[in-house]
């Protein structure tokens, strides 16, 4: 079965990189992603269409299965928040052999996005300038997709602060975050609150340690069930991720995500026309999360700060997801091993084609068996934990 499912992925690998990609790169960028996403919507419509997309994309493996905060996972592997902005894809993602997708980010109210052009392929450096400055159709219309559903996998909501004037004050800001967390907290499994999108008019106020206190101490008062995540910045220095490991301790904070885009332009290829303004993804956002988090899950080796509310552990508490640039089963796998429990991607689908989340799945059990691994959470943190 391996073989079938290695020859079936690389046959489509090859088509994809050297017949559709090809065409698809000579369009503007955010048409092609709508036409993906409205394609998306259309195929997740139909039971036949789904079989069929299954086929040609599927692949399960039960040692890839598990239980992360009372949520079931099939596979590590998901959508990252910001390729479904508008709620198309939930009905088909699992057909696409995604574990689990984060929706999002939602805001309590809509918000057009920043003027056009907003997205950009930097192709030698294997990355996307974003500056869509969280366009989203606002908390009233995208609950209504969810709403009344039953999904066929974990569905996470992200949930940023709208982007306009009033929120340049956190006092404004603040409100406006709980407000939207408060209504999708319904209808997702889990939770999460964005600190890092680098493309509002105020910048990333709440990665500061005074404004993170204030707004976690509010959404530790929202009454919800569901597992609180949160997102942080690549660029974020170690003395910086101390003291926000210090704040989170102290709040309702289970899962952290690692990362968001950069802002660093200085390591992009030479040969790519840089964007005029935004953050990049993919290959640039690698190495700085991958520092990060290992940095963060070897601080679950040491004691928590005094006073931190779950007296224990760092790494006890925090589940930690990694995104930022993962192409390949090797990359997947190196993240997890460094403490990853599970694992998003939106740029290594493009660069790749939409097989290789199904590539990394088969992947991924592929260096189990190699390393003797029975089940995806034996690997997690594996080399951070000699
Ligand atoms: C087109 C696009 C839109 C994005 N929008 C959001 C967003 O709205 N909220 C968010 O938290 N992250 C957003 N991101 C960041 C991704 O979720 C992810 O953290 C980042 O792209 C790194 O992962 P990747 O290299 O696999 O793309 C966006 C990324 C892309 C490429």
């Amino acid at each position: 079965m391996n073989i079938l499912y290695k020859t079936r992925n690389s046959i489509i690998h090859f088509f994809y990189v050297w017949a559709l990609k090809p065409v698809l790169f000579l369009f503007d960028p955010e048409d092609i992603h709508n036409l993906f996403t409205k394609t998306g919507h259309f195929l997740g419509r139909f039971g036949i269409t789904r079989w069929k997309t299954r086929m040609l994309f599927g692949y399960k493996n039960s040692r890839l299965t598990q239980e992360v905060l009372g949520i079931k996972f099939e596979n590590p592997i998901g959508l990252s928040a910001g390729f479904d902005k508008d709620i198309m894809l939930t009905e088909i993602i699992s057909d696409v052999g995604f574990g689990f997708e984060e929706v999002g980010s939602v805001t309590s109210r809509p918000y057009a996005g920043n003027p056009r052009p907003r997205l950009w392929r930097l192709t030698k450096s294997r990355s996307l300038g974003v500056w869509f400055g969280l366009k989203n159709q606002g908390v009233e219309v995208l609950s209504k997709k969810l709403a009344g559903k039953v999904h066929r996998l974990p569905i996470g909501v992200n949930v940023a602060f709208t982007n306009c004037k009033e929120n340049l004050e956190i006092s404004s800001a603040i409100p406006d975050y709980v407000a939207g967390a408060k209504v999708m907290e319904k209808y997702a499994d889990y939770l999460t609150i964005n600190l890092s999108c680098p493309n509002t008019s105020g910048g990333m106020p709440f990665l500061l340690p005074d404004n993170y206190e204030k707004l976690m101490v509010e959404i530790d008062k929202i009454s919800t069930s569901k597992p609180i995540f949160v997102k942080i910045n690549p660029d974020m220095t170690h003395a910086e991720i101390d003291k926000f490991l210090e704040i989170s301790l102290r709040h309702r904070v289970r899962g952290i995500i690692c990362s968001n885009l950069t802002k660093n332009y200085s390591d992009a290829d030479k040969r790519d026309a840089l964007p005029p303004h935004g953050g990049l993804s993919g290959k640039l956002v690698y190495p700085k999360a991958l520092d990060l988090l290992s940095y963060m899950y070897k601080k679950a080796r040491l004691p928590s700060p005094a006073g931190s509310a779950n007296g224990g552990q760092v790494g006890n508490k925090f589940v930690f997801v990694f995104v930022g640039g993962v192409f390949s089963a090797d990359d997947a796998y190196r993240a997890i091993r460094q403490g990853a429990t599970l694992i998003q991607l939106i740029t290594g689908m493009i660069f790749e084609g939409p097989q290789v989340i199904s590539e990394i799945n088969r992947g991924l059990v592929e260096r189990m068996n190699r390393d003797g691994f029975k089940n995806i959470s034996d690997v997690v943190g594996f080399d951070n934990k000699r």
